[in-house]
């Protein structure tokens, strides 16, 4: 193996990957070309010739552009049909088009999609999540986003405190109080090599922690002016980052210790099971935050706390006939369309028999995987949990944010992503996430396991050249 490269990982010279890159990029070209000429013509009407920023970092040239997404298929404008192992980025998690999502948001878009005023549908979701989440007491935004958002503003009422303690590489969300990340110098900073976010006061906002490191974590909430820690409880937006044994207990006790509160975000973890990772391994925090794949990819998000808290909140900001006494905004949260396609797909989609298929295909992909690495001796690692894995080009599981970014070789992920493209196969950009739904079969696995054995194979024999 080659290990005087940017990574001593990457298994092949940076040379060999431009050629192999190269190989790719024409093969793409090829059968992408109204996606290409699609994209050519949006520059006149959209920045950068994409919607929203995201949709232009699939690491090639252009993005392809989807004419539909159905089950665990998607079609680009060039009819070139995909597996998809990226589902949304977890919001198509249980398949695109659910039927009974699609059924109910057909027939509720003909009999109300909004009104401020509430539908009985919602009583029935709160049960529901209650009954998954083990909080009683819940509300409803738009987007993952919008329910941290609300929360961490409720934190900070409750407790007169300014600041968020977030992990170390984490994502909740674009808020500026989760955005900054520990700088080389240990000074707080965003994550890129300019300021993205300039003008906001990071030191006054936020305090970050490294994944895992409960040293960091009492000695930043013993200053005590965090009104809450706002953590994912696996890390899964820099690679995927498992929990130490005994680290969560260690969070919770800590948190209570100095009067933080505890925010969990289940938005992506919630693939660990009918009530996320926190019914799963048995947290216990104040909020829970939850987005994306709860009404089959329709926008909602919600967010459950405890009956305390909830005496808290109406004590604190008073019941007085006052709209709106938390500033909690959102004229179209908790629409009755969404909340109708969020209690559907809750009772009909996202069963625990939906579940238990989606962690036997995790198994099966990532046993696959972790065969093809012994094959050819490629000293990468894959991380498990539920129904989602991640492969990291790095030989141990990452500790932390940091230890995993450490080892992000992006020309190395985006040749794999291009080349699983190019043979029909989707994962997740920025990283190598691969998740399964339950519409995803065993036949659709296997696929994806040949895709990695053909790269791998080639990217294997090459190095050893
Ligand atoms: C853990 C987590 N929380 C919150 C969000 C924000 O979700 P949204 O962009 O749907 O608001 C994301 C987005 O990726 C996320 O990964």
């Amino acid at each position: 193996m080659i290990t005087d490269k940017k990574t001593p990982y990457r298994l092949v010279s940076d040379e060999q990957l431009s050629q192999l890159r190269a190989r790719e990029d024409k093969l793409f070209v090829e059968r992408t070309r109204k996606s290409k000429e699609t994209f050519d013509n949006a520059q006149e009407m959209l920045l950068n010739g994409v919607p929203m920023p995201w949709m232009g970092d699939w690491g090639t040239s252009y993005p392809v552009f989807i004419s539909t997404a159905y089950k665990n298929r998607l079609t680009d404008i060039d009819d070139n049909v995909y597996i998809d192992f990226c589902l949304g980025d977890t919001g198509a998690m249980f398949g695109h088009s659910p039927e009974a999502t699609a059924n109910i948001v057909s027939k509720q878009v003909r009999q109300g999609i909004t009104t401020m005023m509430p539908s009985t549908d919602s009583l029935e979701i709160g049960k529901e999540l209650g009954k998954r989440f083990g909080l009683p007491l819940w509300q409803v935004a738009m987007t993952a986003t919008e329910a941290n958002r609300y929360v961490i503003r409720i934190c900070r009422t409750l407790t007169g405190r300014p600041k968020v303690l977030s992990i170390n590489e984490s994502y909740h969300g674009s808020l500026d109080e989760t955005l900054p990340h520990i700088g080389p110098k240990g000074k707080l900073e965003l994550r890129s090599e300019y300021d993205m976010n300039p003008g906001v006061p990071k030191e006054a906002l936020s305090r970050v922690v490294e994944f895992n490191d409960i040293e960091a974590l009492e000695r930043e909430l013993a200053h005590k002016d965090c009104a809450c820690v706002l953590a994912e409880p696996i890390m899964t937006n820099c690679g995927m980052v498992l929990p130490d044994a005994g680290y969560h207990e260690k969070l919770r006790e800590l948190c209570t210790k100095y009067g933080t509160y505890l925010i969990i975000d289940e938005t992506h973890t919630f693939s660990n099971g009918y009530g996320g990772y926190t019914k799963a391994y048995g947290l216990k925090p104040d909020f829970i935050t939850l987005g994306k794949s709860i009404a089959g990819g329709i926008p909602v998000a919600v967010y459950g706390f405890t009956k305390e808290i909830g005496a808290s909140i109406n004590e604190t900001f008073g019941r007085k006939g006052v709209s709106d006494p938390m500033g909690i905004s959102g004229t179209l949260s908790a629409n009755a369309f969404a909340i109708a396609a969020m209690r559907e797909t809750l009772q009909k989609v996202a069963t625990p028999e939906a579940f238990e298929k989606m962690f036997a295909g995790q198994e099966r992909l990532s046993d696959g995987l972790d065969a093809i690495l012994s094959k050819y001796n490629i000293p990468w690692s894959l991380t498990r949990s539920g129904a989602r894995c991640e492969l990291q080009f790095m030989p141990t599981l990452p500790k932390n944010g940091t230890n995993a970014k450490d080892h992000f070789d992006w020309e190395l992920m985006y040749y794999t992503h291009i080349y699983l493209s190019n043979r029909g196969i989707v994962i997740t950009p920025f990283h190598n996430m691969m998740l399964i739904s339950p519409v995803t079969s065993d036949e659709d696995i296997d696929c994806l396991i040949k895709g990695w054995d053909d790269c791998l194979a080639e990217l294997a024999e090459l190095g050893r050249k």
